[in-house]
């Protein structure tokens, strides 16, 4: 291995106590590969077992919470007990090469796929759509059900201790349901879940509780607890900015979790407001200040991309695209074969990526997602 690329090969220990063996960390990716019936597919298990043999740490792509939670179509479930199997057959190929497994759970709120009782925080229009962007008319949720939706985060939680993974981690980015409680251009609400910062924190706060009251009383074994966000929501006037993201990380310090996980889209976005010219990644690491470890993902392609982040004091470094088209990133690194890290999906070796079916007709439809090489 070339030397300089040891840094991200030391060894890490969460605070829970789950030690993994390298910084690279497989980045939450959904497949839209799931059955039918929302269980885990064959495919899905040969694209985990596929990518997992380098990496220090593994995050499934979400699975949601309850049923009107599902965000993409087949979507593997977790939300009620029927799923455990799926969801063991899942921690297994997740866990195939060694490394710790993470389930990332979520719920979509106004982002749910269409047919569904949708719900938020307040009652939203529909908006445009991608296929990470579909959103939908929503009605509001009322108090009873927001206590109920907490729980639902628990009992998922209960079910990845119980299906073999080691820890999961709450998917409050991306403009999903915990999202639209903390942002102000989407919370509405004038009771105890809206209006001021307090209250618009309660819901993701309410969530990490239950999850770690659910951790304290069922896992045996040290059991991992991380949170995702987005840093801003860019397209939206009233949206989040930086400065909100501050407080949310201000508090997110006090809830002693293991880590908290940055999804930027591309390392060098800076803030819509800013004059300076530090990056989103700079000013995040500069406000956590080492009191929680942080991992960020986006457009981490190559090792060096990996390095510079290193550099900047990220401790976790989140990979996505880049696993998509190199299984064996990690080993090729290892391995001093860095100069065959693909930046480019390369179609003529599409057989040996085992990118399910259903991922590979997503890939075709989002123009601009991936760079092709045909
Ligand atoms: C196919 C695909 C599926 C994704 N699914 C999820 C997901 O389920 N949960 C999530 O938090 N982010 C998801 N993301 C975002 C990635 O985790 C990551 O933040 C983003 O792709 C930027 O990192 P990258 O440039 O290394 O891919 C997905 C990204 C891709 C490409």
């Amino acid at each position: 291995m070339n030397q300089k690329y040891s840094k991200f090969f030391d060894s890490f220990t969460f605070k829970s106590g789950v030690t993994i063996k390298n910084r690279v960390v497989m980045a939450p990716m959904t497949t839209w590969s799931s059955n039918d019936d929302l269980t885990i597919s064959d495919d899905e298990v040969k694209y985990y077992k596929h990518r997992v043999n380098g990496v220090g740490l593994v995050i499934t792509g979400c699975t949601h919470v309850t049923p009107n939670g599902q965000g993409f179509t087949n979507e593997f479930a977790g939300y009620n007990d029927e799923f455990t199997p799926s969801l063991r057959k899942l921690a297994e190929a997740a866990k195939s090469g060694g490394a710790p497994a993470i389930l990332q759970i979520f719920h979509a709120g106004n982002k749910a796929i269409p047919g569904l009782d949708a719900v938020s925080v307040s009652a939203l229009k529909a908006e445009a759509t991608n296929p990470f962007e579909i959103s939908v008319e929503t009605r509001e949720l009322e108090h009873a059900e927001i206590l109920s939706i907490i729980r639902d985060f628990g009992d998922t939680t209960r079910r990845a201790i119980e299906a073999g993974f080691d820890g999961v981690e709450i998917h409050g980015a991306h403009g999903f349901l915990i999202q639209n409680f903390w942002s102000p251009a989407t919370n509405q609400r004038t009771d105890q879940w809206g209006g001021s910062l307090e209250n618009r924190l309660r819901f993701p706060l309410a969530i990490i509780e239950e999850v770690k009251n659910v951790i304290e009383k069922h896992a045996k074994k040290p059991f991992i607890l991380g949170y995702r966000f987005s840093p801003e929501e860019t397209s939206k006037v009233d949206g989040l900015r930086l400065k909100d993201t501050y407080e949310l990380i201000d508090n997110l310090v006090e809830q002693d979790l293991d880590y908290i996980h940055a999804s930027l889209f591309d390392k060098s976005i800076k803030p819509v407001d800013s004059q300076e010219d530090k990056t989103w990644l700079e000013l995040i690491l500069e406000r956590a200040n080492g009191k929680v470890p942080v991992m960020a993902a986006g457009s981490i392609i190559t090792p060096d991309d990996a390095l510079k982040a290193v550099e900047l004091g990220l401790p976790l470094v989140a990979i996505g695209h880049a696993l998509i088209m190199n299984p064996d990133w990690v080993e090729k690194v290892e391995n001093g074969r860095e100069a065959e890290v693909e930046t480019e999906l390369d179609i003529s070796k599409l057989d040996q990526l085992h990118i399910p079916g259903k991922l590979w007709d997503q890939i075709q439809v989002s123009p601009g997602w991936f760079n092709i090489k045909k």
